[in-house]
């Protein structure tokens, strides 16, 4: 019995698009652009569409989900899509009491904390999400050639929500934990590991292109402490999800002591905020990986001409990377004009045609 003979992938529809090229680092004929929380945020059509409907209540609705994430393809031509959602959801999918309150976040109303409290993570089964399935289902057959992007957050990014009960600028709660309690930090660790892999799956396996894990607080770590206490459980979802050969990227806000480590934890695409060029990314992420970022997503705020500068600032920076797929070093900002962000998707676009 010889095994299957290793074959490649059949070619899918997105196969070809320039954001899957640059994944993978080969030629493209332009840089691809994306921006993260692209859909919603600063359109006026997404305020429109969830009028009255509590943000947690608008993940659940298959044709709401496909409208808002088609929305930034349609008025500003970026390269990908990312799918409507949010990093709690499969949390709240397994019966974790929590809610996204709007202008705070996501506010957990027991928090874990004691051994016991883990019994309340149990695992993640495709019917818990059955919404998930049916979106990208309607998603894949509108966007055709164009790459739909999953998602999901990071086990130390969960765990923080999880444990302080909500958002937290020194994440004392979870810092606690993870030094007080190893043993107990790392099945914690290791449970949401088991569920954002199979969050990740359902979502490939209904036809996303390419996956983000989102570790967004995670740089508030020395990298001895990501090394021990973080990357174990990141590298297991990394590896969970590693046979379907679908790009994965790691992204985090405030990570340039960490970008080696995100790396080597498993990612094929490396993403990198405003405060390390992307020229000194790629040498701290090493050979081998392809880089996303990186403008302030504040610098849209200012004129059109100082955007054009900063923009040229990062394709120089990018110009000897084997792959790169620009993006913003964070998220859109809520009170960003949307017409800055067409005017630099076509920037990037005309600027890098190769
Ligand atoms: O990128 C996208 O456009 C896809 C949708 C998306 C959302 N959240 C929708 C959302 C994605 C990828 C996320 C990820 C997410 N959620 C992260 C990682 C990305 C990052 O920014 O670092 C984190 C840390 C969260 C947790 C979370 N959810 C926060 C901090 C907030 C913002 C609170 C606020 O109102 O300022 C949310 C709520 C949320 N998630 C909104 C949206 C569109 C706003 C809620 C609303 O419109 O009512």
């Amino acid at each position: 019995a010889g095994g299957q003979p290793t074959r490649p992938q059949p070619p899918t529809a997105t196969y070809d698009s320039a954001f899957l090229k640059a994944c993978r680092r080969e030629p493209v004929p332009h840089t691809p652009v994306w921006f993260m929380r692209q859909a919603g945020r600063s359109l006026p059509e997404y305020r429109k569409v969830r009028e009255g409907i509590p943000m947690l209540e608008s993940c659940m609705h298959p044709e709401l989900v496909t409208e808002i994430t088609l929305q930034p393809v349609r008025r500003h031509g970026v390269d990908a899509a990312i799918y409507f959602s949010d990093i709690v959801v499969p949390l709240k999918a397994i019966g974790i009491d929590l809610d996204i309150k709007p202008g705070v976040g996501p506010v957990v109303e027991q928090p874990i904390r004691t051994r016991a409290d883990l019994d309340r993570l149990r695992d993640l089964t495709p019917e818990d999400v059955a919404y998930v399935t049916e979106a990208i289902g309607l998603l894949t057959a509108e966007l055709g050639a164009t790459p739909l992007i999953g998602f999901a957050g990071a086990p130390f990014t969960l765990a923080s929500y999880l444990v302080e009960g909500g958002p937290s600028r020194n994440h004392e709660h979870t810092k606690a934990l993870m030094y007080g309690d190893p043993q107990l930090w790392a099945d914690l660790l290791d449970r949401l590991a088991v569920i954002t892999s199979a969050f990740l799956k359902v979502q490939i396996e209904a036809g996303a292109s390419a996956v983000q894990l989102f570790d967004s607080w995670v740089g508030a770590l020395a990298p001895a402490d990501y090394r021990r206490s973080v990357m174990p459980a990141s590298r297991k979802v990394f590896e969970a999800v590693a046979g379907y050969g679908v790009p994965r990227i790691h992204f985090g806000v405030g990570t340039g002591e960490l970008l080696g480590l995100m790396g080597e934890a498993g990612a094929d695409v490396v993403g990198v905020d405003w405060r390390v060029p992307l020229d000194e990314a790629a040498r701290r992420v090493g050979p081998g990986r392809a880089l996303q970022g990186n403008l302030d997503p504040a610098v849209l705020f200012s004129t059109p001409e100082a955007v054009e500068a900063r923009t040229r600032e990062v394709l120089d920076a990018a110009a000897g990377l084997e792959g790169h797929v620009f993006n913003l070093g964070h998220g859109v900002l809520p009170t960003t004009d949307p017409d800055a962000l067409t005017r630099l998707v076509e920037y990037v676009h005309t600027q890098t045609a190769r």
